[in-house]
């Protein structure tokens, strides 16, 4: 069983079960499905969630997620348990908790070994970790310059910046797919995605890396990731990268079925882990990657999962309730396929509530959406630029009290009436229809005011405004 392998470093302490001989109530991954009486009420679930702004209908749950206080609770006593006698917490229990942790992700993504689970603070980290072993195989002699890398061009803009850093920087020529937005159907992607790999091959390169999204951020589509991660296999793409931020959680999430070399997911979005915390899948291979983590400590060279498991003196305890996580999704009928599949149906519901209301559409079919869907606005408010955009998502959070990313869509040439604003709007367990209304209220009364962006521009366009464009 896995925990052989792991009683060779440093794992002596556990039983064969996992454990360690302490006692304490934190040490049995709670997998079970749910009994139908412990089933969370709807009084449980308000309380859960009383933290949250009630003035503010927030309808994001995309970009931070969201952490029930249960299992802020179950955060502090791990906090405490390690300040109480740091040493011992240490020495006996910091590395099998996380061993804990990395079990129960390797069962929820039906990955073949513990091994190929590490667990770092974020997606951004895992995206260093997976690039800067490209970037050395660069500067190695083992990818010759030119050589390509392929992504999308809705890649994550942190992570095309660590592309630029370590690809570009060490060589690489990059190749954006270019992407279809609104997009009907999965063959759009896909035939674009084959254009971008033979434009990858051209001139004698060979194609090392794809980095592709599951769930794309903005415009937010969920990707067809197994059928392009087999493209890039028939077509010999050395290594590929799924950067699934969004994904555990928010869609079905399966590392045999999906096929890819490396996969990571935050855990804070969509799976009410606290921030910060995500899972990097490095599937096992004979060549063995030389991946480590940006921080080197003492764990240098012994894997990356153990790596990764001590990168100096900090708060690991994020990273630690992963198994309350567990016990919270399993008190929603069906677990968190249930909460995803209930969240799917919900949000894509709304999102056509709101089109209805608007006369517009929505940015993909239903089937590209996952919890978050893109949701045309009113041409006539007259978004024309990101900056624009983002000025609208201020306004609704300041005048409104509704918190919902917006997209800026350039017009194509000839585009009669075009849409050029989305809106990604997401849907969690804490949301209700109320949110959804009072987004459309707010813009259908901007509409209704005759407003258009270019004079609610005029009006927020003070230095505070400004600023903010620039910090975020
Ligand atoms: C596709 C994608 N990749 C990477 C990230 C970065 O996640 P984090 O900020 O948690 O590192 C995000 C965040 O929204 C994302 O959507």
């Amino acid at each position: 069983m896995a925990f052989h392998h792991h009683r060779r470093h440093r794992y002596l302490e556990l039983d064969e079960n996992g454990d360690t001989n302490n006692d304490n109530h934190h040490n049995h991954v709670p997998n079970k499905k749910p009994e139908v009486s412990s089933l969370i009420s709807d009084a449980e679930l308000r309380s859960e969630f009383a933290h949250n702004d009630q003035t503010v209908a927030r309808i994001n749950n995309g970009s931070f997620g969201s952490c029930p206080a249960s299992i802020i609770a179950a955060q502090h006593q791990w906090q405490l348990r390690f300040l109480r006698q740091p040493d011992a917490f240490y020495y006996n229990d910091l590395k099998p908790s996380i061993l804990r942790t990395r079990t129960v992700i390797k069962d929820l993504i039906n990955a073949d070994d513990v091994d190929e689970i590490s667990i770092v603070d974020n997606a951004t980290t895992a995206v260093a970790i997976v690039l800067q072993q490209t970037s050395r195989a660069f500067f190695e002699g083992k990818f010759r310059k030119g050589d390509a890398a392929v992504m999308l061009h809705y890649a994550y803009g942190a992570v095309k910046k660590s592309i630029e850093a370590y690809v570009s920087r060490a060589g690489g020529h990059v190749i954006e797919v270019k992407m279809p937005f609104p997009v009907n159907s999965n063959d759009e992607i896909i035939t674009e995605f084959r254009k971008a790999l033979e434009r990858g091959k051209s001139k004698g390169r060979k194609v090392r890396l794809a980095v592709i999204d599951h769930i794309t951020s903005m415009p937010s589509v969920v990707i067809p990731v197994k059928e392009l991660v087999k493209i890039c296999r028939d077509e010999g793409v050395d290594q590929i990268f799924v950067d699934a931020a969004h994904a555990i959680g928010a869609i079905k999430v399966d590392m045999k079925d999906i096929g890819a070399d490396f996969y990571t997911s935050n855990l804070h979005k969509w799976f009410f882990c606290p921030p910060s915390v995500a899972f990097l899948y490095c599937r096992k291979s004979d060549k063995q990657p030389d991946l480590h983590h940006p921080v080197v400590s003492h764990e240098y060279g012994n894997g990356l999962a153990m790596e990764s498991a001590w990168i100096g003196t900090r708060d690991y305890s994020a990273q630690l309730v992963v198994p309350e996580v567990m016990e919270f999704v399993n008190r929603f009928e069906g677990g968190i396929d249930g909460i995803r599949k209930r969240n799917h149906d919900k949000v894509v519901e709304m999102g056509e509530m709101l089109v209805k209301s608007w006369g517009t559409n929505l940015g993909s079919t239903p089937d590209m959406c996952s919890s978050m869907v893109m949701v045309g606005m009113p041409a006539c408010l007259g978004i024309s630029s990101d900056s624009d955009a983002l000025n609208l998502r201020t306004h609704l959070r300041d005048c409104f009290g509704v918190e919902v990313p917006i997209y800026y869509r350039a017009p194509k040439e000839g585009e009669v009436n075009p849409i050029t604003g989305y809106a990604r709007i997401s849907h969690q367990v804490y949301n209700r229809i109320d949110d959804y209304h009072k987004f459309r209220d707010a813009v259908n009364n901007l509409v209704n005011d005759g407003l258009t962006w270019d004079a609610v521009n005029n009006l927020v366009n003070d230095i505070v405004h400004i600023s903010r464009i620039e910090t975020l």
